[in-house]
């Protein structure tokens, strides 16, 4: 075992050294997506705005297309232009089927990635849905809520880039983690050289998301240490135990996350509560699940 120490150092570097050639190559859609959380703010010449920021990006206003025509939404017209699409289907759903088909695409771990692609994106449709149905509930601020759905989306996109950049790895530090009985971030470290929470908190950081959404992705197995932002950590962090308790998309990690005193105090639920909130979320992922195939492009 007397490389093991040695390795994470090098590792770290290498891993570092890969995630900023990558975001490099990344530049276009983030953009898009940065740009569509900043008109987020900016709601009075939100059609216009938003029109022609997916514009830019001519994949990405094809996927949405195909999304909004799907029968998950059932139109009986085709809607062919964003700008329609905005006005029968609201600035805010339009921005986020973007922002996830913008995600999706960004990152492509093929077909035999440690972690299946359709369990992930359950997974994190699972914690965008349930953010919202928390932060609803707790009665935050609208802009509140829809953050809440993207850090939920975005909280484990350390992951997909780790998968994609050291599949061999990944798959070590999941295998490992499963023999230990430990948290997978643990082994991330060790195998990778950093967790998927820091890998994305870096991706969050060259996006530049919102701190609120950075802080989601960087702290959400570790709330103790969100201090200005731990609302929105709270908010994620919670979503992702209750996700996993509802059984709904899997991430490999042998230990899922369970919900903290602290946050179920700030949350103000009880068991009953709970129990509603899981039920809700179960139904709102069965309708989404269309939306889940076709936006995993399968
Ligand atoms: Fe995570
Ligand atoms: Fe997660």
């Amino acid at each position: 075992m007397s490389g093991v120490a040695a390795t994470p150092v090098m590792a770290t570097d290498r891993t570092m050294t890969v995630l900023d050639q990558e975001i490099a190559d990344l530049a276009p859609r983030p953009l898009v997506a940065a740009r569509l959380l900043e008109a987020l703010g900016n709601t009075e010449s939100a059609v216009g705005d938003l029109s022609r920021l997916i514009a830019m990006d001519k994949g990405i206003t094809a996927e949405v297309l195909r999304l909004v025509n799907s029968t998950y939404y059932g139109f009986p017209r085709q809607v062919t232009t964003i700008g329609q699409a905005v006005v029968i289907l609201g600035f805010n759903t339009v921005r986020n089927l973007a922002l996830a088909v913008s995600t999706f695409d960004t990152f492509d771990a093929g077909r035999n990635a440690p972690i299946d692609r359709n369990q992930f994106w359950e997974h994190s449709i699972g914690v965008a849905v349930c953010a919202q149905i928390l932060a609803r509930r707790k009665r935050l601020a609208v802009k509140v809520v829809e953050e809440a759905f993207l850090g939920g989306l975005l909280h484990d996109i350390g992951k997909l880039f780790l998968c994609q950049h050291f599949p061999d790895d990944y798959r070590a530090a999941i295998d490992e983690a499963w023999r230990q009985k430990v948290r997978v971030t643990v082994m991330e470290q060790r195998y990778c050289g950093a967790s998927h929470p820091l890998i994305g908190a870096r991706i969050a950081e060259k996006w530049n998301l919102p701190p609120s959404l950075a802080a989601a992705i960087g702290r959400h197995h570790d709330v103790s240490r969100a201090q200005d932002n731990f609302e929105m950590v709270a908010l994620v962090n919670a979503s992702d135990a209750l996700t996993n308790a509802s059984k709904i998309g899997l991430v490999g990690d042998p230990l899922p996350p369970t919900l903290s005193p602290e946050v179920a105090a700030w949350l103000g639920v009880d068991a009953r509560m709970l129990q509603e909130v899981q039920e809700e979320l179960k139904v709102k992922v069965d309708d989404a699940r269309e939306f889940l195939r076709m936006a995993a492009g399968k």
